[in-house]
């Protein structure tokens, strides 16, 4: 992790496990510093899941096909047989607290995340460790193709405040259970007739989750699936529908992305939108930043309620990685606060962009996507002690107006929303 070499000495950090060094401190303080902000920003709450789980936790939600679980869990058995599994990633952990803590008593969505190691056995490389650091955001409850977009958004935003920029997102939908079956049998068939002509980890995955020969990294493999019918071009209606919501979100955002249709992750529980974070430039190209998706049967197969949720873990090595390489320099500063309240469909829509615009004019801006109601928005604005709330309505958005409500006086003022950024910082100069 360090550009320091190692020396031969007579213990060594197991290999694929590093040390993190002063040298190296400030930018892992960078990291989750903005983390932690920008997760309040957008509304999640902290959660500290214990780093040993039951083994039987991931074979379940990760999938007992997947390479994490057949191949990269470090297990044990304790001294009275309970079989633990340091854990590879943090979403089934999430799920599992979420239940048992009983968080789904609470009002929804509930928005989740994490900061900590995960273990991976996998061959050490460049980017591939066996311990790394994920920060995991989970939001948990409803099924809303604004909340998919604005999981990307939230990976912007703190990629953004890190000072990394060129990246892009690789974007697909694998469907859910009403079309994938269908498709996978497509799959089985094709790939059938050509089974000679896989990589023998492929030829095994086929009977067991086909889906993953997509994105095998051999040549030929990949040779293969350049014929291969694509999943997009079999989605149910509604699947379909949904995909060209997300779409429409990031485009609003203006989010770089581009649909790949081999992308399909490597963990079982997802469903609908799946997506990775890549650097732009060629050399980058297979080093995922994060990658995430919606999941809306794992809740359910765990015992739980159906539920929707979706979610997505940035690696943190990777970022760290990525910062030093483009010699990112690091500063600190504080801004004031704004809350983005938005009412109805197309108060919720321009709102996004808004957000974004705010964001980027140097003002700190949070804002709930997901509660529509005045009375519950101007709430979470007073319990985190917004100077100011914006509130975009129908009829703002139609008049192109943007209402200034200064929090601590109660007084309100309707203004140009072109003028929003110009009016608020001069507010924020004259401190009212
Ligand atoms: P994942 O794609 O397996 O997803 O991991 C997310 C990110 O963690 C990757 O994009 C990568 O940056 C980093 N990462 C994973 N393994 C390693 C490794 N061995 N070395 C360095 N970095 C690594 C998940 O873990 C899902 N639980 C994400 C999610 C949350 N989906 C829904 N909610």
């Amino acid at each position: 992790m360090s550009s320091q070499s190692r020396k031969k000495t007579k213990f060594q950090a197991p290999k694929g496990m590093s040390d993190i060094l002063p040298e190296d401190q400030i930018y892992w303080d960078k990291v989750k510093r903005t983390v932690n902000k920008l997760a309040g920003e957008y509304g999640f709450n902290r959660l500290d899941p214990p780093i040993l789980e039951s083994t039987d936790l991931f074979v379940k939600s990760t999938g007992a096909f997947t390479d994490i679980v057949e191949k990269e869990m470090y297990s044990l058995r304790t001294k009275r047989g309970d079989k633990l599994t340091l854990r590879p990633e943090f979403t089934p952990s999430i799920i599992r607290a979420y239940l048992e803590n009983d968080l789904s008593s609470l009002s929804h969505p509930v928005k989740l995340y994490s900061i900590g190691p995960i273990f991976r056995h996998e061959n050490p490389q460049k980017g591939r460790y066996r311990q790394s650091y994920q920060a995991n955001f989970e939001t948990i409850g409803e099924q809303d193709p604004a909340l998919d977009a604005q999981s990307i958004q939230l990976f912007f935003s703190i990629s953004r405040e890190l000072g990394l920029k060129n990246l892009i997102t690789q974007i697909n939908s694998i469907g859910c259970p009403y079309c994938r079956p269908a498709y996978r049998k497509v799959l089985v068939s094709f790939y059938r007739s050509r089974k000679k002509h896989l990589c023998l980890n492929c030829q095994r995955r086929l009977k067991q989750n086909p889906l993953r020969l997509l994105d095998c990294k051999e040549k030929k493999c990949v040779q293969l699936a350049e014929g291969v019918p694509q999943i997009i071009d079999r989605l149910c209606d509604e699947c379909n529908s949904y995909f060209k919501n997300v779409l429409e979100y990031l485009d609003e955002l203006e989010i770089p992305y581009i649909l790949n249709p081999r992308l399909v992750r490597g963990l079982d529980y997802y469903t609908k939108t799946v997506f990775e974070i890549w650097p732009e430039d060629e050399e980058g190209r297979q080093i995922s930043l994060a990658g995430g998706g919606r999941y809306d049967g794992l809740i359910k197969s765990l015992g739980g309620k159906d539920t929707s949720a979706v979610g997505f873990a940035i690696g943190i090595n990777r970022i760290v990685n990525l910062m030093k390489q483009r010699n990112v320099k690091i500063s600190l500063k504080t801004r004031p606060l704004i809350f983005l309240i938005q009412l109805g469909d197309l108060g919720k829509k321009k709102s996004l962009r808004l957000f974004e615009d705010l964001r980027k004019a140097g003002l700190e801006t949070t804002s709930s996507i997901s509660k529509n109601t005045m009375r519950a928005q101007l709430a979470m604005a007073d319990k985190l002690e917004a100077r100011f709330a914006l509130i975009l309505g129908q009829k703002e958005v139609l008049d192109e107006t943007i209402i200034v409500k200064n929090m601590d006086s109660g007084t309100q003022e309707v203004i140009p929303l072109n003028k929003v950024v110009k009016e608020i910082k001069k507010r924020l100069k004259k401190g009212k």
